[in-house]
């Protein structure tokens, strides 16, 4: 039976990348698929049977699907230049937690089922949680099959080019009503289980947050011909906004603000850019702080722009309000685990699923608190530890 970290062994060379470190996972491209496959068959050999959903996702049932089933699972793909654990430690223990009932003679008298989420971290067409957000409904598919990735291809035909007929993504009727529970197990993205000095933990919320698209349009130009005060450079408002996003988080209670992509074009050493792109990623404790963060930063953004001659366009890309956890799952889970609950400021497709079905989110401890990272990590005893916890979940719940 092999152990979680064995699991996470199996696929550790499987999309690394070697210009950013860590890994480059993205939905729909060649090793996002390997990692599908490589489910399938992990699925398929423990007698598992694999459904594939209209949204990408994929389903397994043990030992078939039927009605008030219990479900687990994660998400393969990553960010660009991520950890090994975000996603594929939810993975491998729902598969490991399978391996320790089938082990003890276990037979779920609800059905079980493992589920690997599509696109959750929006890492190749922006939008965080599509699978499951297409799965309940909260993101139309008419706007995600139109998304398009920095090379043009938009999601349908990235989905046709994997196998994945689009005329099928929106709300499942097929697999998400049967499910009654789920819990998604998850590496810790901080350092609070490392604080407690405990290895696994019950998520309590999580922050509101979404991402904004800015878009500084000026006037391209050549770099040594233009004198300073000819210039309507972009780039000087767009830079002046990543420290403003900053120091407006700064000021909210325990809020965070984030650019962490930024686009020029063209894109040249010796080009005043014409335009840059900045996403704004934000999250506070409610929508009103969220909100009311970004409506600051875009009246910021805009009187910014005006002082360079510039323009600025800005738009919502994706969002989702606070979420609370299921209370009498979570005191059930903090109870039958003895583990501590924590919050966390990173979303989840447990998030998502948790505004239709009762759920519930476990944390492994990460001893370095980095995650979306290559330093993210998780000690094998610990991975074992939360492999165990879901396995006692999944009995409990699915008897
Ligand atoms: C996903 O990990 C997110 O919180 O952006
Ligand atoms: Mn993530
Ligand atoms: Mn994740």
């Amino acid at each position: 039976m092999p152990s979680p970290s064995e699991l996470l062994a199996d696929i550790r060379r499987v999309g690394r990348d070697r210009e950013r470190g860590g890994y480059s996972r993205h939905v729909f491209e060649h090793c996002e698929l390997e990692l599908r496959e490589w489910f399938v068959e992990q699925a398929t050999r423990r007698g598992l049977e694999v459904l594939p959903d209209g949204n990408g996702n994929i389903w397994a049932w043990w030992p078939a699907p039927g009605d008030g089933a219990v479900a687990t699972g994660s998400h393969l793909d990553s960010v660009p230049g991520g950890g090994e654990f975000d996603g594929p430690l939810g993975v491998v223990s729902a598969l490991s937690a399978v391996d320790r009932l089938r082990a003890e003679g276990f037979r779920p008298r609800r059905p079980l089922a493992l589920v690997v989420f599509a696109e959750e971290e929006g890492g190749r067409f922006g939008i965080p949680c599509l699978g499951s957000g297409l799965a309940t409904g909260t993101v139309a598919p008419e706007r995600a099959l139109g998304l398009r990735d920095e090379s043009g291809t938009s999601l349908a035909e990235a989905m046709r080019a994997a196998g994945v007929d689009p005329e099928h993504a929106g709300p499942d009727r097929t697999s998400l009503p049967r499910i009654a529970r789920f819990v998604e197990l998850h590496v810790e993205q901080g350092r609070g289980l490392v604080h407690r000095q405990r290895p696994l933990g019950v998520a309590s919320s999580i922050l509101a947050h979404g991402r904004w698209r800015f878009r500084f349009t000026g006037q391209g130009n050549h770099a040594g011909a233009t004198p300073l005060d000819d210039r309507r450079d972009p780039m000087l408002p767009a830079s002046l906004l990543v420290s403003e996003a900053r120091r407006t988080a700064a000021r909210y209670d325990d809020a965070r603000a984030t650019v962490g992509r930024i686009r020029p074009v063209p894109s040249g050493t010796n080009v005043i850019a014409a335009s840059v792109d900045l996403w704004l990623d934000a999250r506070a404790h409610s929508d009103a702080d969220t909100r009311g963060m970004v409506e600051e930063l875009r009246y910021r953004a805009e009187a910014l722009a005006v002082e360079e001659g510039c323009e600025v366009l800005s738009s919502e890309e994706s969002y989702s309000d606070t979420v609370s956890f299921d209370g009498p799952l979570r005191d059930e889970l903090t109870g039958m685990l003895a583990a501590p609950e924590l919050p966390t400021g990173a979303g989840h497709d447990a998030g998502v699923l948790a505004a239709r079905i009762p759920t519930g989110m476990l944390f492994v401890r990460n001893p370095t608190g980095v995650s979306h990272a290559p330093e993210e990590y998780a000690e094998p005893a610990d991975c074992d530890a939360g492999a165990e916890a879901l396995a006692t979940v999944l009995r409990r719940w699915s008897r």
